[in-house]
This record gives C-alpha cells, structure tokens and sequence, in this order.
C-alpha cells in the first residue's frame, strides 16, 4: 500500500476543501491547493502550497505535478454547489462541475496521477419510505446541481474501468460546524441552510421558520442527517490510507452520521448550546424541499474504519464559534507563502448546503 506523503486538492479553498486540506496536515499529509476562488477564500490557503487557477487549465493542473513529482493523489472538491443557481443557470453548473471535472481527470490521467477522491453528495438519492438509504439505493436527483454529482461520478466510473485510476466517491450528507481550530469554517456571514437560519434568527432576535410541518417525520419536521465537517475531514484521511483497499476501480460510499435530526431537534439542540435561544414558528413547506434522509453506515465502517465522531451539539458549538470569528477570520488575511498563478477574479456568489 502506498502512503500518501502529498496529495493536490481542487477547490481546497473553500468549506469542505480547506478543512480536509487541514485535517491533511495534521495527519502528516502535505496538501497542495488549486483554487479558482470562485467561491472559495484565499485566507483558507495561506501558508499552504496554492495554485490560484482552475480545474480545466492543463498547462496548470501539468506544472503543478511538474513542481510537486510526489503528489500520488488528489481529493476533488472543486464545484459550484447553489441548487437555485444551477436551475437558474444550468448550462453553467454542467460546465463547472461537468465539463470542467472531465478536463481535469485528463490532466490527472496525462500526469500518471490513478487516485482521486471525489466530493460527491448525498442529494442524488430518491427518497424512500422510511427515510434511511445506502449506496445502493436508487439514484434520482432532483435539482440540476445534484444531476451535475450524479453525472461525474458516472463519468468517472466509466474511466475508471478503462484507464489506469482508482476513483472513491464521497457522497456528503448535511456537513456542519467548523474546524475545531476554527482555521475553516462557512465563508458566507449568512448561510441559506437550516442552521445558518438559526443562527442568523438568534442574532437578529427573530424567530426561525420551521418550513414543512406536514413530513412523514416523528415530528412532521424535515430530516437530515448533519455531520460534522471535520468528521468528513478525518474520513478522507482514513480513505488515503486505504485506496488499494476498495472492491473495485470506482467505489462509492456514504459519508453521515446515521442518525436522522429534524428540524426541530436541531432547533431544541441549539437552544440549549446557544446564548441567545430561538423562538421557533411553523410556515408551510418551500418549492422543491424534501423530507430529507439519513443513511446507513456500514460501508464507510467496513471500508474506512470511519464513523462520525462528532454530534450535533459539537456541529452548533463550533458553527456558533466560528461565526463570532468569521469577519475577523475572514477580513483580508494573509497573503499565501507559495507562488500563485494570476487569474482574474470573479464575483464570489452564495453557497448553500447542498
Ligand atoms: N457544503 C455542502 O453542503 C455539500 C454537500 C455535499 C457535497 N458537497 C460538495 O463538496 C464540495 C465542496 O463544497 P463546499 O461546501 O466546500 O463548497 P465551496 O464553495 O466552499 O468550495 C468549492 C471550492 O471550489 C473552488 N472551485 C470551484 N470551481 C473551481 C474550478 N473550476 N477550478 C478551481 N477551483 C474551483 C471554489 O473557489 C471553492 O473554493 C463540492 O464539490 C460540493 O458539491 C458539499
């Protein structure tokens, strides 16, 4: 088996990106960063090895390999990830997650690089009866983003049966809370997911709007299953060391907590962490919201040895630190110690759980 002393993450300045490039480093693993900073922050890169550029550029994805000859695997996080933007806009989502993803495995492909993680999501299950699902459940995504995660880990697998790579999907369930050290954590002030709501409900001393009273749910709240990032962070560490381990060349598995949260639960949760507790207030459910799922763990046991080790109370916790320190976090930051490729930039736009 071989173990990974560098890995290249795409999209490693942002959310999830930059707290596994950290989890990375703590483990004695270097990563190095390509960002576009579309949406992801600069700040979250300094003092990291960082190539500013994107994903599809070759002359860039070949000099980085060229400048880092024991780079032997690449996590891809690199994505835009605003469910409404993507109905707005699709041809757009399908050339940065689509188009773009297909480029860069080439670039991958073309520097002898056979290892990629990809950072899929749990949004590209049909929801089912009881609300749990596994890997093997039916795949039926339901916005254009989602159908962007669904495309590319079908692409991939379709490579990898030919072409000498080895592709492990991730597929994200609901990733809260910050890096405990708080280096990474949500870029935007005010997220759109359910608790970025609450916290912005708490500081602007308004209730939160419980969406969807009416699901097949214990308390007719929407479900989830919120895990927290740092916890997702360990997960690609673990799937480093073991990437000749999987069953086959494209492998997939579900990275969650297995325990379903309402929204309601969340909100009694964070009512007992908080300073400033949230009134909730009932209203009917938003176009295209889902009951929501919580998955099954077994494979992510058996082909990890992960499991979630955070609960949610951590996931509020750390959400609620890092939002007392984001501006400051967040306010311009340290220039990045290692050469940069120029690009120019674009207009940072919103993300929201997905
Ligand atoms: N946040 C969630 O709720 C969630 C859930 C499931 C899956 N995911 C997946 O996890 C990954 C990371 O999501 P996140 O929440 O950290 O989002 P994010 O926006 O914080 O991070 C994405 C990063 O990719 C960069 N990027 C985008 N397109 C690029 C390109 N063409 N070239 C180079 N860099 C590019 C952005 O600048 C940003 O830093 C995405 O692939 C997303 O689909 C996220």
């Amino acid at each position: 088996m071989v173990r990974t002393v560098k890995v290249l993450i795409a999209g490693g300045a942002g959310y999830i990106g930059g707290t596994v490039a950290s989890a990375c480093q703590d483990a004695g693993i270097t990563p190095v960063i390509v960002d576009s900073l579309v949406t992801g922050r600069r700040e979250f890169a300094a003092g990291r090895e960082f190539y500013r550029g994107d994903i599809a550029d070759g002359p860039l994805i070949d000099r980085i390999f060229a400048e880092h000859r024991d780079i032997d695997a690449v996590i891809h996080c690199a994505a835009l990830i605003v469910v409404p933007d993507s109905v707005a806009d699709p041809v757009r989502y399908y050339r940065a997650n689509v188009a773009k993803s297909l480029e860069f495995v080439a670039h991958l492909l073309r520097n002898g690089c056979g290892r990629m993680i990809f950072s899929s999501s749990a949004a590209i299950y049909r929801a089912s009866q009881d609300l749990t699902v596994d890997e093997d459940s039916p795949i039926d995504p339901q916005s254009p983003y989602a159908r962007t995660k669904a495309a590319c880990e079908a692409m991939f697998a379709d490579i990898a049966a030919v072409e000498p790579i080895r592709v492990l999907s991730l597929r994200y369930f609901n990733p809260i809370g910050a890096d405990p050290k708080m280096r990474t954590g949500l870029q935007l002030r005010r997220p759109t997911h359910c608790l970025g709501k609450m916290i912005q409900a708490a500081e602007d001393g308004v209730p939160f709007l419980v969406t969807g009273t009416d699901y097949p749910t214990r308390d007719g709240s929407g479900i989830r299953d919120y895990v927290h990032v740092w916890d997702l962070a360990a997960a690609h560490v673990a799937a480093l060391g073991r990437f000749d381990a999987w069953p086959g060349p494209a492998t997939v598995i579900n990275l969650g907590t297995g325990t379903g949260t309402t929204v309601r639960e969340l909100l009694d949760a964070f009512n007992r962490v908080a300073d400033r507790p949230v009134q909730a207030r009932d209203a009917a459910r938003r176009p295209g919201d889902v009951a929501g799922a919580y998955t099954r763990t077994d494979r992510a046991r058996r082909l990890l040895g992960w499991q979630a080790q955070h609960d949610i109370t951590e996931g509020i916790r750390h959400s609620l630190q890092w939002a007392a320190i984001r501006d400051e976090v967040l306010s311009g930051g340290a220039a990045p110690q290692t050469p940069q490729t120029p690009q120019t930039p674009r207009t940072p736009q919103t993300p929201q759980a997905s």
